[in-house]
């Protein structure tokens, strides 16, 4: 069994049995983490460059952890102290990187598109970690593993994707990978932030919260991104919260079931109340930890494909 493509750029027409293999081997690699000693000889002797030119705690970390646990050697690139500061150019960087002979590059960028540009300027395999507005593949993964974990299923779960649609990556990739599952995929949240005509991805449009948490098996609630100008979308982030906001009020009111998914960082107190976030309903840290794994078996399955 192996991976259909070199590389994970997207999860946009990435067939099902891809996604079901990277979520199966996810599950060997989880249990790989609760053991004393946490680590399998798997992509011993292969080389791997964490080119981040944007900043991370959670995927960063994880990726590199990930690698640690495979016992890859691994590289990291961070243009604070990089000579992109001396105005190297993005295609030199990369080529004085592959010159030192790197198997796979994990590439986050504040610009759509640079992952694929790798693809034809790299021979390493090339693992997308966040790129612009696009898509973030493995965020998605870790979070459909997430809700399969807890809930025993993806196929035909109705899936709530809440808040800044327009600026998240995060979102493309979970309706593309839990439609090609089988999970119902809903977005809700203010028309400012949900771009127009996405319906033409085959998602329902909602706008009340309320409606979101009742009719819905799961919540993705995303943050809102200020880095990215979301602030000049909404009247003020209190504003939000008193009509997106998840408040405990609102899930006992409409859910008692629901589960809560956030990719982080969260903002409390603006897309959840700071007791949601640390409450009942939520799975946060356990998509933390499922990350982990979720990039082992992406780097193993590109690592090892034939
Ligand atoms: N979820 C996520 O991508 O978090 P970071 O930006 O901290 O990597």
């Amino acid at each position: 069994m192996s991976l259909s493509s070199k590389h994970l750029i997207g999860l946009k027409n990435v067939p099902k049995e891809d996604i079901e293999l990277i979520l199966d081997t996810a599950t060997t690699f989880r249990e790989v983490l609760e053991r004393p000693i946490k680590k399998v000889p798997t992509l011993q002797g292969k080389t791997i460059c964490n080119l981040f030119f944007e900043s991370s705690t959670r995927t960063r970390l994880s990726f590199e952890l990930a690698q640690k646990r495979l016992s890859a050697d691994t590289i990291n690139f961070s243009t604070s102290t990089s000579s992109t500061k001396k105005g190297e150019t993005f295609k030199d960087t990369v080529r004085n990187i592959e010159a030192m002979k790197v198997d796979m590059i994990v590439v986050r960028h504040e610009s759509a598109g640079v992952p694929e540009y790798l693809t034809r300027i790299s021979q390493a395999n090339i693992i997308n970690a966040g790129d612009g507005r696009h898509e973030h593949p493995t965020q998605a993964l870790l979070d459909m593993y997430s809700i399969r974990e807890k809930l025993g299923k993806l196929k035909g779960l109705k899936v709530c994707i809440v808040g800044d649609i327009a600026h998240s990556r995060v979102a493309l990739s979970n309706i593309y990978g839990l439609q090609a599952v089988g999970a119902k995929v809903t977005l809700c949240g203010p028309k400012t932030m949900i771009p127009r005509e996405i319906e033409n991805l085959g998602v329902k449009v909602i706008h009340d919260i309320d409606k979101a948490i009742s009719e819905h098996d799961v919540l993705n609630v995303l943050r809102i991104q200020l880095e990215r100008e979301a602030g000049s979308t909404i009247p003020s982030l209190r504003e939000y919260h008193n009509y997106f906001g998840i408040t405990s009020e609102r899930l006992e009111k409409n859910n008692r079931d629901v589960l809560i998914l956030h990719p982080g960082p969260i903002n409390r107190g603006v897309e959840l109340s700071s007791e949601v976030a640390d409450g009942p309903y939520q799975i946060i840290l356990n998509q933390v930890t499922n990350g982990v794994a979720i990039r082992m078996a992406v780097l193993y399955l590109l690592g090892t494909r034939p």
